[in-house]
């Protein structure tokens, strides 16, 4: 692995090996999300608790300050919204150059296996890879699911997590599911969950992300199940004591539950 890239996955994934990424770019989407309708304002609490931020470059540029920010994973796939003819029928969106200027740790592009569009979105990815590679800058693929929730499943999301590793990704984000270990072990490059549309219970998200975490997964890519929470600075801490501390989903429930009474909520 060359310099450039080293130092770029070195910024992301931390010296214990884990990782807490920050994902903000649903809007490109989902429009004005519930509790991302100002992202400047979900994000500055939630930043310093934070490995990464993944995010498109008009957010960034519009409500992220360069002086004070983490290393950035930018979403470059996109075209399709939320109620258009299907969201599987994505592009890439921002380019490489566009991507060194704005200085970013990685990029990341989703794939939509089992839809009208994988192939299309499968050489995007590796377009994508090709470019990264020619700068030093790491791939990391989502793989998507679109409307289709129930496609979570282990079988699903290891076909889908292996073939985004196969074509050159170096980081694949993709749901927790039972079996979680059939998706890493087929993975050959570390995996990241996302969460989904909001868990009913704390303990719910405390308890996949630690079974995740013992089964393979590096750390998370979660989104909504932490901004979406009425202490959201509360639940990425507790989040964060689980990858980085390795404590249990108990644990990181009583760290939520002393840590929200002191946050005001949004
Ligand atoms: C949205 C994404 C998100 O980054 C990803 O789904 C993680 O967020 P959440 O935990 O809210 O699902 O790719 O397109």
């Amino acid at each position: 692995m060359d310099w450039g890239m080293k130092n770029r996955m070195a910024q992301l994934i931390q010296a214990d090996g884990h990782c807490l990424f920050l994902p903000v770019d649903h809007g490109y989407f989902q429009g004005p999300t519930r509790k991302l309708e100002e992202p400047g304002k979900t994000i500055e609490p939630l930043l310093p608790y934070a490995d990464a931020l993944f995010i498109t470059r008009g957010v960034l540029r519009s409500s992220v300050d360069p002086d004070k920010t983490k290393p950035i994973i930018l979403r470059v796939s996109g075209g399709t919204s939320m109620v258009g003819k299907d969201l599987a029928n994505e592009g890439i969106t921002t380019s490489m150059e566009e991507a060194i200027r704005l200085n970013v740790a990685a990029v990341g592009l989703s794939i939509f296996v089992g839809t009208d569009y994988e192939r299309e979105s499968l050489l995007n990815l590796a377009r994508l890879v090709d470019e990264g590679e020619k700068y030093g800058i790491p791939v990391m693929a989502v793989t998507a699911v679109g409307k289709e929730l129930e496609k979570r499943d282990a079988r699903f999301l290891a076909l889908s997590s292996r073939i985004a590793a196969e074509l050159g990704a170096r980081v694949v984000k993709t749901y927790w599911c039972e079996d979680f270990e059939r998706v890493t072990r087929g993975c050959p490059v570390p995996v990241v969950m996302a969460g989904g549309p909001q868990v009913d219970t704390e303990l719910g998200v405390f308890d996949f992300v630690y079974d995740g975490m013992q089964k393979g997964a590096i750390g998370v890519n979660l989104g909504r199940n932490i901004w979406q929470n009425d202490f959201p600075v509360a639940m990425i801490r507790a989040i964060r004591a689980i990858i980085h501390e390795n404590a249990s989903p108990k644990e990181a429930q009583e760290l939520y539950d002393s840590l929200k009474s002191g946050e005001v909520t949004g």
